[in-house]
């Protein structure tokens, strides 16, 4: 399949792309649209056999359910059987914005896109051209990361490229995402809201609307209640390190992880704080990538998905990723690299 890839202006976005996009969406192909936490592959969410297809490109499993993006309050009414007061204080406060739902849903909603669940999962994203696709369509539109399965979530145009090229008709390209990480999946069915997945709103914003939140820990012997936390994610394909804690012992310790990798031959790439740019930029990595300030996780936040792709197309054999403190988004940052890590992350 040929792809066009078409540069859209982010702000005012061209109305005959969108209406070109929306028909590719109508007519049950998969679209490639920027949001504002990353790239989602579009399919329209009432039409099994469309997303169908977003499981194909992505090499995505069967049973890891999807996003249902929507424009507005009538078109999530139409997916979401029953609200409950957690849920309408969210929407109130975080919509349209980087908060995804979880809620009972109707039976709109085929079975392919809850992977069986009896609950879905919504989202009404702000980004203008996100939100004009989808009203163009007139359908809630399913969309997981446009990246392939494993790899880290797209947050430009050319990542999507890189991954969708020759298996989706069309991209719309609208630059780098604002937000950089995932939303935050926010399971509101129940009594007490619990977080499947942090990200773009943080624990600290939805505790001061809705009082205490769960998390859901995701432990190894539980089916975890957001099906797509047990695998294994972001992950680029060189062996990643992820060093945390007192930052003069974090810093010391990467520059022994470069030394020893250079020992062996391997290509050893840098993503780490401003702060300790100098430093490790000294001991001549093969590549250094700054996340941005240690002071400032909305930046690193940003930068994180593109630190991780840069080492894979300059194909290092070892990635060293300074972590950054908890809490805020510094938190939902923490939980993606630690994914990619997998079991090598040093706490010290
Ligand atoms: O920011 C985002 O959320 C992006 C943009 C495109 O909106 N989308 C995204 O989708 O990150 P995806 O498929 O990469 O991640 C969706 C997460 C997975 O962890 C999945 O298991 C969980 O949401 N999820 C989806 N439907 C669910 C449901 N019905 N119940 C529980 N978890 C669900
Ligand atoms: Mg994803």
């Amino acid at each position: 399949m040929e792809t066009k890839r078409i540069s859209v202006d982010r702000v005012n976005p061209e109305a005959e792309l969108i209406k070109e996009g929306a028909e590719w969406l109508r007519a049950g192909e998969l679209v490639a649209f920027p949001t504002e936490t990353v790239y989602g592959l579009g399919a329209n969410a009432l039409d099994a056999s469309a997303c169908a297809k977003i499981f194909a490109a992505k090499g995505r499993p069967q049973d890891n359910p999807l996003i249902v993006h929507v424009s507005g309050l009538s078109m999530a009414n139409s997916c979401v059987n029953k609200w409950t007061s957690s849920a309408e204080l969210c929407v109130k406060n975080f919509w349209p914005g980087p908060l995804t739902l979880i809620l009972p849903k109707t039976s709109l909603i085929p079975d392919i896109v809850t992977a069986g669940l009896d609950n879905v999962a919504v989202r009404m994203p702000s980004h203008p051209v996100a939100l004009r696709l989808i009203e163009e369509a007139g359908i809630p539109i399913a969309a997981p990361s446009a990246n392939l399965s494993g790899k880290p979530s797209p947050t430009r145009g050319g990542h999507v490229w890189r991954d969708m090229k020759g298996k989706i008709p069309l991209i719309l390209d609208a630059g780098a995402c604002e937000v950089g990480l995932e939303s935050t999946v926010l399971d509101v069915s129940g009594e007490v809201p619990t977080i499947l997945r942090p990200g773009g709103i943080t624990r600290e914003q939805l505790e001061a609307v809705l009082g205490n939140v769960y998390t859901d820990s995701c432990s190894e012997n539980q089916a975890p209640r957001a099906p797509g936390m047990k695998y294994r994610h972001y992950a680029p394909q060189g062996e990643l390190i992820l060093v945390s804690g007192h930052r003069e012992r974090v810093v010391q310790r990467m520059v022994q992880e470069i030394i020893r990798g250079h020992s062996r031959f391997k290509k050893v790439g840098v993503l780490c704080t401003l702060e300790s740019a100098s430093y490790l930029h000294d001991r001549h990595p093969d590549l250094l990538f700054v996340l941005g300030s240690k002071d400032q996780p909305s930046e690193v936040a940003r930068n994180i998905f593109e630190g991780l792709r840069l080492c894979d197309e300059r194909k290092m054999d070892l990635i060293l990723v300074e972590g950054i403190e908890e809490g805020g988004l510094g938190s939902a940052v923490m939980n993606r690299l630690e994914k990619a890590a997998g079991k090598r992350t040093q706490h010290i």
